[in-house]
């Protein structure tokens, strides 16, 4: 085989692992690949709370018996868009204890073992996706303010 098939070969190779393992590294709406993934992830991960649909526990704003709130819908109809990024990428990699006050109980897991930051910010991207133009534009804008 001539040199230059093999650096073309090589160089192939280097394109194609970089293709698989994707690395999203913001929550983008507008990221296809990273939606698509989001959308599985979402499914595999979040629903089982957050719902299929998006649409949270039923009466998500009452506290149950024991203290600890419903999961909260991830639509628009919930407070999801009212946060900014690093907030949403926050708690969902340390879970509902990590930034709540001391002594908070919380239903929400952490998924620091369980999804790479990338895999995180592809969930939020497809969570994103879901909202209005308006409240993406309107969570954009919070995004600015530190
Ligand atoms: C076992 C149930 C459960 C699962 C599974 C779960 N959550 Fe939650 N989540 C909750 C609960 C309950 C809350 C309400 C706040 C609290 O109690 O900490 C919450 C709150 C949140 C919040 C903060 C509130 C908001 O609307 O911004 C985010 C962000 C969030 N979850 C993201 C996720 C993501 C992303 C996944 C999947 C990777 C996920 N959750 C999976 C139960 C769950």
């Amino acid at each position: 085989m001539k040199t230059t098939s093999k650096v073309f070969l090589a160089g192939l190779a280097v394109f194609a692992l970089a293709a698989c393992s994707d690395n999203f590294q913001t929550a983008d709406a507008t990221n296809n690949a990273a939606v698509a993934a989001g959308g599985k992830l979402y499914l595999n991960n979040c629903a089982s709370c957050h719902g299929e649909d998006l649409k949270g526990e039923p009466d998500w704003r009452v506290a149950k018996a024991d203290g600890t709130l419903p999961a909260p819908p991830h639509d628009d109809s919930g407070h999801t868009w009212h946060h900014p990024d690093t907030l949403l990428f926050n708690y969902t990699k340390g879970g509902g204890t990590s930034i709540a006050p001391e002594g908070f109980k919380s239903n929400m897991p952490a998924y620091k073992d369980i999804l790479s930051d990338s895999e995180i910010w592809a969930t939020l991207s497809y969570i994103k996706s879901r909202w209005s133009i308006q409240s993406q534009a309107r969570q954009a804008r919070m995004n600015k303010t530190p």
